[in-house]
C-alpha cells in the first residue's frame, strides 16, 4: 500500500502498436504503473495480468472514453504523474484534392486528441498540486515535407499548441515538453499512413510531382531505422529528468535536418531541402 503511493503513474494514448506500445514497456519496466490506453478495448490483452498496468479504453477523438480512462487509472493507481499523448496518425496526398472530412480527421486526432487528454486531465493535475504533460510530435512539426501539409499542419500546431501551453501550466506547477522521433522500423505508422491516404493522382497536373512524392515516400519507408524502443528512451528521460526542458529531438537520422532549419537561414535550410525533395518541375538546358 505504501509503496502504491510512491510509485508514479503515467498514462499514454495509442498503445495498441509502435511507440506507444514501447513506452508501456519502458515505463513498467522502469517501475511506473501505467495506464495503457488504446481506442480498441482489450479485456484479454497481455499486459491485463500485469500489476501495475491497466489496459483501458481511450480513443481519443471521444472525450467521455478519456474520462472513464483518467477515472479508472486514478481508481487503480490513487493519481496520475504524467500523459504521454502519443495517439496519432498520418495523412499523405496533395491538398488541393484532400478531402474536408479526411483533414478534419487528421486534427480530431493529432491535435484536438491531445488537447481533450489536457482538459481533462487539468483537474487532476491540480488537485494533486503537480503534472507532467508529454506530446509526441514530429520533425513535420519542424519543418515542411512535400504531400504531407495536413499531417505537418497539425504536428506544427501541437508543437505551438504545447509551447504557448508550457508557460500557462508552469503557472500551475505542470510541465510540458515535446518529444520529437525520427524515423522508427517496427510501428504501424507508414501501413495506417498509406490506408487513410487517398489523394495521390495519377493524371493531370499533380500527376508528375505525385509520383516523385510516392518514390521519396516509399524510400523513406524502406530505410531501416531504430525500433521505437530508442524513441520510448528518450520519453521515459524527459520523464524522469526533473527539468521543465520544453524539446528532445529522438532520432539521429533527424538530428541534422532539425539543426538546420532551427539554426541556420532560412535561405540554406530552403536551398537544402528544394535541392533534394520534389517541387518545381526541373527545367530543360
Ligand atoms: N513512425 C514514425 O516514423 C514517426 C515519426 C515521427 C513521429 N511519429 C509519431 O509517433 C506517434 C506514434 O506513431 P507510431 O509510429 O507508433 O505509429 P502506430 O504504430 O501507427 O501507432 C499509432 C497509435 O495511435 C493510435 N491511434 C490512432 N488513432 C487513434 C485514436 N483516434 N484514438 C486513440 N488512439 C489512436 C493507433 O491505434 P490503432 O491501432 O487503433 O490504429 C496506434 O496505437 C504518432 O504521434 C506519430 O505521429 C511517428
Amino acid at each position: 500500500m505504501i509503496e502504491k503511493q510512491h510509485k508514479r503513474t503515467v498514462l499514454i494514448t495509442g498503445t495498441s502498436s509502435g511507440l506507444g506500445q514501447s513506452c508501456v514497456n519502458c515505463f513498467s519496466a522502469a517501475g511506473w504503473n501505467v495506464i495503457a490506453t488504446m481506442r480498441r478495448s482489450l479485456e484479454e490483452h497481455e499486459w491485463s495480468s500485469c500489476d501495475n498496468v491497466l489496459v483501458a479504453e481511450l480513443d481519443v477523438t471521444n472525450a467521455h472514453t478519456i474520462s472513464a480512462a483518467i477515472e479508472a487509472g486514478i481508481a487503480r493507481f490513487g493519481n496520475i504523474d504524467a500523459v504521454v499523448n502519443n495517439a496519432g496518425h498520418g495523412l499523405s496526398g496533395i491538398f488541393e484534392i484532400t478531402s474536408p472530412e479526411a483533414i478534419q480527421y487528421q486534427f480530431e486526432v493529432n491535435l484536438f486528441g491531445p488537447m481533450r487528454v489536457i482538459r481533462a486531465v487539468l483537474p487532476h493535475f491540480r488537485n494533486i498540486g503537480k503534472g507532467l504533460i508529454i506530446n509526441i510530435t514530429s520533425p513535420a512539426g519542424v519543418f515542411g515535407i512535400p504531400a504531407t501539409s495536413i499531417y505537418t499542419s497539425s504536428k506544427f500546431a501541437l508543437e505551438g499548441f504545447s509551447e504557448s501551453l508550457s508557460y500557462e501550466l508552469l503557472s500551475q506547477n505542470i510541465v510540458v515538453k515535446i518529444v520529437e522521433p525520427g524515423g522508427m522500423s517496427g510501428t504501424s505508422f507508414h501501413d495506417n499512413s498509406l490506408l487513410l491516404s487517398e489523394a495521390w493522382p495519377t493524371e493531370g497536373g499533380y500527376s508528375d510531382f505525385s509520383v516523385k512524392a510516392r518514390k521519396m515516400f516509399a524510400f523513406m519507408s524502406a530505410r531501416q531505422y531504430p525500433g521505437p524502443e530508442a524513441v520510448a528512451a528518450v520519453i521515459l528521460e524527459a520523464a524522469t529528468d526533473g527539468s521543465d526542458r520544453l524539446r528532445y529531438v529522438a532520432g539521429e537520422d533527424v538530428r541534422p535536418l532539425i539543426y538546420l532549419r532551427r539554426c541556420t537561414s532560412e535561405d540554406r535550410f530552403m536551398t537544402h531541402m528544394r535541392a533534394t525533395l520534389p517541387g518545381r518541375p526541373r527545367t530543360g538546358g
